[in-house]
C-alpha cells in the first residue's frame, strides 16, 4: 500500500515468546458445521490453559457476530472472513499466544491463504473430517433441514462447495474419536511446535 511504512519496532516476536512457557501458534480448524470443530477446540483450549500456555479462541460468534458482521456466505465473502480472521490471528500469535480457530473455511486458497499470512511455522491445520451423514444427523442449530427445505441458498456440503484439504497436519472424525482422544492426538501432533519449557 502507498505511503504506508511500517514501523520496526524493538521487542520481537521471539523475545515475547522468550518470557513465556511456549512459543506461539496457529491451530485452525476445519471442516463442515457440526463436525465438531469448536467442541475440539474449546477441549484443546481447557488442556492448554491447564498446561499453563496462553490461549483464545477465535469462531463463529466472536468475529461473525463483530468484526465480520458485515460478511454473508458467498465466496467472496468467505473469502474476506477468512482473510481478516487470519490477520487478526497473526496479530494474536505476534502477541505470543495459542490461537485456536473454528471455521468451516471451505475453500483451500483461502486456507493456503492463513498460511502464508501467520507463516507456515506458526500454522497447524487440523481437518475434522466427520461424515456429512453425521453432521446432519446432528444438526444441532437446525441449518441443514433449512438447507435441504431450499432456506439457505448457499450452506456448505449442502449447495455450496467444501473443498477437502489436501495434507492436513491431523485429521479427525468426530464420528469414531471422542473430543479426550481428538484433543490427544492433536496435542501429540503439535508439541514440537509448541516448544514447551
Ligand atoms: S466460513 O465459510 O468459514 O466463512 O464460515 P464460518 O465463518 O465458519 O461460519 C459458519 C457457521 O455459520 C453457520 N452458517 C453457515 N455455515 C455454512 N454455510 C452457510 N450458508 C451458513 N449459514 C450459517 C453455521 O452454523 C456455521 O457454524 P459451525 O460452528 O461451523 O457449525
Amino acid at each position: 500500500m502507498s505511503n504506508i511504512i511500517p514501523h520496526n519496532f524493538q521487542v520481537t516476536k521471539k523475545e515475547r515468546n522468550l518470557q513465556k512457557k511456549h512459543n506461539s501458534l496457529l491451530i485452525w480448524f476445519t471442516g463442515l458445521s457440526g463436525s465438531g470443530k469448536s467442541t475440539v477446540a474449546n477441549a484443546l483450549e481447557k488442556a492448554l490453559l491447564e498446561k499453563g500456555l496462553h490461549t483464545y479462541i477465535l469462531d463463529g460468534d466472536n468475529v461473525r457476530n463483530g468484526l465480520n458482521n458485515n460478511l454473508t456466505f458467498s465466496p467472496q465473502d468467505r473469502t474476506e472472513n477468512i482473510r481478516r480472521i487470519a490477520e487478526v490471528a497473526q496479530l494474536m500469535v505476534d502477541a505470543g499466544l495459542v490461537v485456536l480457530s473454528a471455521f468451516v473455511s471451505p475453500y483451500q486458497k483461502d486456507r493456503e491463504n492463513v498460511k502464508s499470512i501467520v507463516g507456515k511455522e506458526n500454522f497447524v491445520e487440523i481437518f475434522v473430517n466427520t461424515p456429512i451423514e453425521e453432521c446432519e444427523k446432528r444438526d444441532v442449530k437446525g441449518l441443514y433441514a433449512k438447507a435441504r427445505a431450499g432456506e439457505i441458498k448457499d450452506f456448505t456440503g449442502v449447495n455450496a462447495p467444501y473443498e477437502t484439504p489436501q495434507n492436513p497436519d491431523v485429521e479427525i472424525d468426530t464420528s469414531t474419536v471422542s473430543v479426550e482422544d481428538s484433543v490427544a492426538i492433536i496435542f501429540k501432533a503439535i508439541a514440537n511446535k509448541l516448544h514447551l519449557k
